[in-house]
């Protein structure tokens, strides 16, 4: 019989609640056969402050052993910015070599856009996710004094560029529509910026089924808004992508429909599978954290673990349960029961 060993890390804030429904989903989805254990490692604000820990070796190890790993939020406004961010989450995504950051957006029925009414809305965004200025290449000189200096630099490789322009290549041939928008800043970013241009033409030579587009960023940040259908399959670095996200989670539903997969397309490593908001302390607790983002990760998750009925059944799940929306107020767990029972029937 068939199994998925899942490591879960629920993580900070509403991190706990969201999980527990995108779990709660799983098991309803998937079929008798399917064993589904599940390995939760308590990482994030409470552990730091306990022990000082972020991610110790000894986990990193263990997560290893897992077919994917389903991730909640990471961060709390008690611990100090950036602690959390690069000592477990980006030091995840880079043991694991995650260099495929997917982030997809879809307008859903009956969500609240500026953008209603526009079902054609339909990219997703391959996000780089090892490289670029998320390396912590840089430092500060002369801290503290008014003549202060900080580097952040980006680091761009031509192989780590390569691969993932070769993986958005892919997805947008196996796509329809068939087109890829390469987004990135070389009027200004010349070296990064003309190196990801090079590598994204040539690459572009053995998929001469493919549309191409390039786009600087700012100007992307305009049809995201007034002409989203434009998009296909989008590739960028890695803080253009970061922002982009939150741009397109925005305008096509809002933070809490976005899904994400930080993926290693060799298998090499674990890939794991996120919504793209974060812990929300404001809202933690109450339930009134939206799962759905989580629970659209877990289709992606399935997706890459080979379960494409499974994933469908829980996109079609979530489609139909916002198309049944209406004005009663739900809680995270009620959502969460809502979609269970519709992915079961
Ligand atoms: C995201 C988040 C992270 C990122 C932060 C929390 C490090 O914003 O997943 O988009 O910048 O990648
Ligand atoms: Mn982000």
């Amino acid at each position: 019989s068939r199994s998925i060993r899942l490591a879960v890390i629920p993580g900070d804030g509403i991190g706990q609640e969201v999980v527990a429904q995108g779990l709660k989903v799983l098991g309803a989805v998937l079929p008798q056969d399917v064993k589904l254990e599940t390995k939760e490692y308590d990482l994030g604000a409470r552990r730091w402050h306990a022990t000082g820990e972020t991610l110790p070796d000894a986990e990193l190890e263990s997560l290893k052993e897992h077919d994917a790993i389903l991730l909640g939020a990471i961060g709390d406004p008690s611990v100090p910015s950036g602690i959390l961010e690069r000592g477990l989450l980006l030091k995840l995504r880079f043991a694991f070599d995650h260099y495929v950051n997917l982030r997809p957006s879809k307008l859903f029925p009956n969500t609240a856009t500026p953008l209603a009414g526009r079902p054609e809305i339909d990219f997703v965004v391959v996000r780089e996710g090892t490289e670029g200025p998320y390396t912590g290449n840089g430092g500060s000189l002369r801290t503290g004094t008014p003549h202060e200096v900080a580097t952040e630099v980006s680091l761009n490789t031509a192989y780590g560029v390569e691969r993932v322009v070769r993986d958005a290549y892919e997805r947008a041939d196996a796509r329809p529509r068939k087109k890829l928008t390469l987004v990135h800043k070389n009027n200004v970013l010349v070296h990064a910026g003309h190196m990801w241009k090079k590598i994204f033409d040539a690459v572009g030579e053995e998929y001469p089924e493919v549309t191409t587009d390039y786009l600087h960023v700012d100007a992307a940040t305009i049809f995201f808004v007034t002409q989203p259908e434009r998009f296909d399959v989008i590739v960028t670095d890695n803080l253009f992508g970061d922002i982009l996200t939150d741009l397109a989670a925005a305008v096509t539903g809002g933070i809490g429909l976005a899904a994400s997969g930080n993926i290693n397309p060799t298998g090499a490593f674990p890939s794991m599978f996120e919504p793209v908001h974060g812990s929300a302390p404001d809202i933690a607790g109450t339930g009134k954290a939206d799962p759905t983002a989580t629970v659209l990760s877990t289709a992606l998750l399935l997706r890459h673990l080979g379960y494409d009925a499974e994933a469908a059944r829980i996109e079609e799940a979530v489609a139909a349960d916002l198309a049944a929306r209406d004005e009663t107020p739900r809680t995270t767990g009620e959502i969460g029961d809502a979609l269970a029972t519709r992915v079961a029937g």
